[in-house]
């Protein structure tokens, strides 16, 4: 029987399903922010009042990361509902309700109602913006790695790209598939196996996997570093930095139980 391939709604029904929602919740809830985002996030991002946007935030593990930081303005979205139903119940418990979460795809911005979120005491109808409002965006833990095919990924750097003022940062992370002598010869093997026709036929691109372990199933593809560059180039996003985690920052235990290496990228809107 014919094997069907991953699409969006696959990556979304796994991130719904319990065990990673779970997974999620705890780490939003007993992780915090990595030390390395915390580092970049007060690198780049300066001014904690500038309106933010954060995609793929999940159980909100970094936004009310952010907003423990001193982020005053923040919007976050994710595509799987259940996830963002436990980011809202943990800024309410943190009294973070200022943050704005909606259910939304990277992919297809147009069709949520973004803005800002709204300075306390700011009154007045609400304005329905969809172009140049945040003065930057975040995509942190590899989320924008886990839309399947290139052209998507592409698609949702332009939505984020529209969605941000001229010069606005954007903080992601991806893995790299050179980063060790390890991961290359893996993925010179992987490269054998595409050649015979033999990968996993629910892979969209070379590059990416699909796998199960304790947390659930994971979609995420793998990118090379000139990968990145090209669809930055492509999506009118200017390449400012990037650097393996492990370069930026030590990371506790916990963290690295919790996530592997990875390239944090900074990016400006050209
Ligand atoms: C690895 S999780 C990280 C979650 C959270 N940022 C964290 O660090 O704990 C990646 C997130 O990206 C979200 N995501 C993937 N594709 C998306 C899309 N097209 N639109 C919105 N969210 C997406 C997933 O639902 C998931 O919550």
């Amino acid at each position: 029987m014919e094997q069907k391939k991953i699409t969006s709604a696959t990556v979304r029904a796994d991130f719904n399903d319990p065990i990673a929602v779970a997974h999620y919740a705890r780490a939003a809830h007993f992780l915090g922010l990595w030390a390395s985002e915390r580092l970049l996030i007060e690198r780049f991002f300066p001014d904690k009042t500038a309106p933010l946007l954060e995609a793929g935030c999940g159980a909100g593990r970094a936004t009310v990361g952010l907003w423990h930081l001193g982020y005053t303005n923040l919007t976050a979205f994710d595509f799987a509902a259940e996830l963002v139903e436990q980011a809202r119940f943990l800024a309410e418990e943190r009294g973070a309700s200022s943050i704005r979460f909606l259910v939304a795809d990277a992919t297809a911005l147009s069709s949520a109602a973004l803005q800002p979120a709204r300075k306390v005491g700011e009154g007045g109808p609400k304005p329905r913006v969809t172009v140049d409002v945040f003065a930057g965006a975040l995509f942190l833990f590899n989320g924008l790695m886990q839309i399947p095919g290139r052209e998507n990924r592409r698609t949702a750097l332009c939505e984020l790209h529209r969605v941000c003022a001229p010069g606005a940062p954007l903080l992601f992370t991806s893995h790299d598939r050179d980063h060790s002598p390890t991961e290359r010869a893996m993925w010179r093997l992987e490269t054998e196996r595409w050649v015979r026709g033999q990968q996993d036929p629910r892979l969209v691109e070379f590059g990416d996997r699909y796998f199960e372990d304790e947390v659930g199933r994971t979609f995420m593809h793998l990118p090379d570093r000139r990968e990145i560059l090209e669809d930055l180039a492509a999506t009118g996003w200017r390449h400012a930095f990037d650097a393996l985690r492990t370069e930026v920052a030590r990371e506790s235990k916990a963290v690295r139980d919790f996530s592997d290496e990875c390239r944090f990228w900074l990016a400006q809107k050209m």
